[in-house]
């Protein structure tokens, strides 16, 4: 017997999974009748049936549990933030990227070229989005690290890293607010960072990354009752473009990270992707001012003694 997740979970077997997948039924009809004799308990407590596909119905969706939805990822083209799209395509749900790069027909969905920097493009990106889409969520992905070490630090680095990672992400959760208050779902993750535990020469990241998990708290606060959630998630070191610019192999950071971590390795993308559509999903809708550590168990604290 095989439990697919194509078919609601429930007990099948093999070879009507197969069927299913490979589209090898002689037609419609008999793929129907065969599913119809396989257990009729199937057939009376089959919830809220999702699309009409090749068998007349054959996919059935637990009810509201996947219903396909629309994202926003800021920072999208690469590392955490393609996960994310990459994941949420995968699960059936329309993505709206953000990146400087904007052409990438491998994108899995639409990407849109900004500078999130500049903050009047950023906006009237923003307004025009939020005028052709009803947004249901939103990613607060892009981020900008400038290590300097105390009596070092450079204010105008400090303001380039706070703005890029904090004035986005209230842009985006201001535009994408009015519809989803009015559906009365809505679903916001702001992406931390495992260096707010504090860290060296992060002085400005870890700041910004700590006032996204402030941003969290506070919105969950003031959307509590809309059906509006917000949480944060805090990756540890996942290898991306981003985290090799400040820490090549063979570096003193790459040491100090890999130190750090009890399990030994860094993240993957997709591994810091899974949180955070979790926190997108139906499942998640009691969850709410969050911060979800993904970080082979750092956060936690040594793993040797
Ligand atoms: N990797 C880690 O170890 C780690 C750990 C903790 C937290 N994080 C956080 O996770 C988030 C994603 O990091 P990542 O490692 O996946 O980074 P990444 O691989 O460097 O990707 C960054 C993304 O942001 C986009 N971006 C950068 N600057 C932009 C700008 N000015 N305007 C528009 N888009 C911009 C980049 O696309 P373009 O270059 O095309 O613009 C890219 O899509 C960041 O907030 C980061 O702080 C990462």
């Amino acid at each position: 017997m095989h439990s697919c997740g194509l078919l609601c979970g429930f007990e099948l077997p093999d070879y009507l999974v197969d069927l299913y997948k490979n589209r090898k039924a002689p037609c419609r009809f008999s793929a129907r009748k065969s599913l119809r004799r396989l257990d009729p308990v199937l057939l009376r407590s089959r919830p809220r049936t999702v699309g009409n596909d090749w068998t007349g119905n054959l996919i059935h969706h637990h009810q509201g549990n996947m219903k396909s939805r629309t994202f926003l990822v800021t920072g999208a083209s690469k590392g955490i933030g393609r996960a994310v799209a990459q994941r949420l395509n995968a699960d059936g749900h329309r993505v709206v990227g953000l990146a400087r790069q904007g052409d990438d027909p491998g994108f899995p969905g639409r990407l849109v070229s900004v500078d999130l920097s500049d903050r009047a493009k950023t906006q009237a990106t923003l307004d025009r989005l939020a005028a052709e889409y009803r947004f249901d969520g939103l990613v607060n992905n892009v981020g900008l690290v400038k290590p300097q070490r105390l009596g070092a630090i450079d204010l105008d680095a400090l303001d380039a890293v706070m703005s890029l990672n904090l004035h986005p992400a209230i842009q985006a959760a201001q535009a994408l607010l009015p519809n989803m208050s009015a559906q009365g779902w809505g679903r916001i993750v702001n992406v931390s960072s495992l260096t707010i535990l504090g860290i060296v020469e992060r002085t400005a990241y870890a700041a910004a990354k700590s006032a996204l998990v402030s941003f969290s708290r506070s919105w969950a606060l003031e959307l509590a009752t809309t059906g509006i959630t917000v949480n944060s998630v805090a990756p540890g070191p996942t290898e991306t473009e981003l985290f090799r610019a400040n820490n090549a192999p063979g570096s003193a950071g790459e040491q100090r990270y890999l130190a750090s971590v009890p399990m030994k390795r860094f993240g993957k993308p997709d591994e810091i992707a899974a949180a955070i559509t979790f926190l997108l999903s139906e499942d998640a809708a009691f969850i709410t001012g969050q911060t979800l550590f993904v970080d082979g168990g750092a956060s936690i604290g040594k793993a040797s003694i």
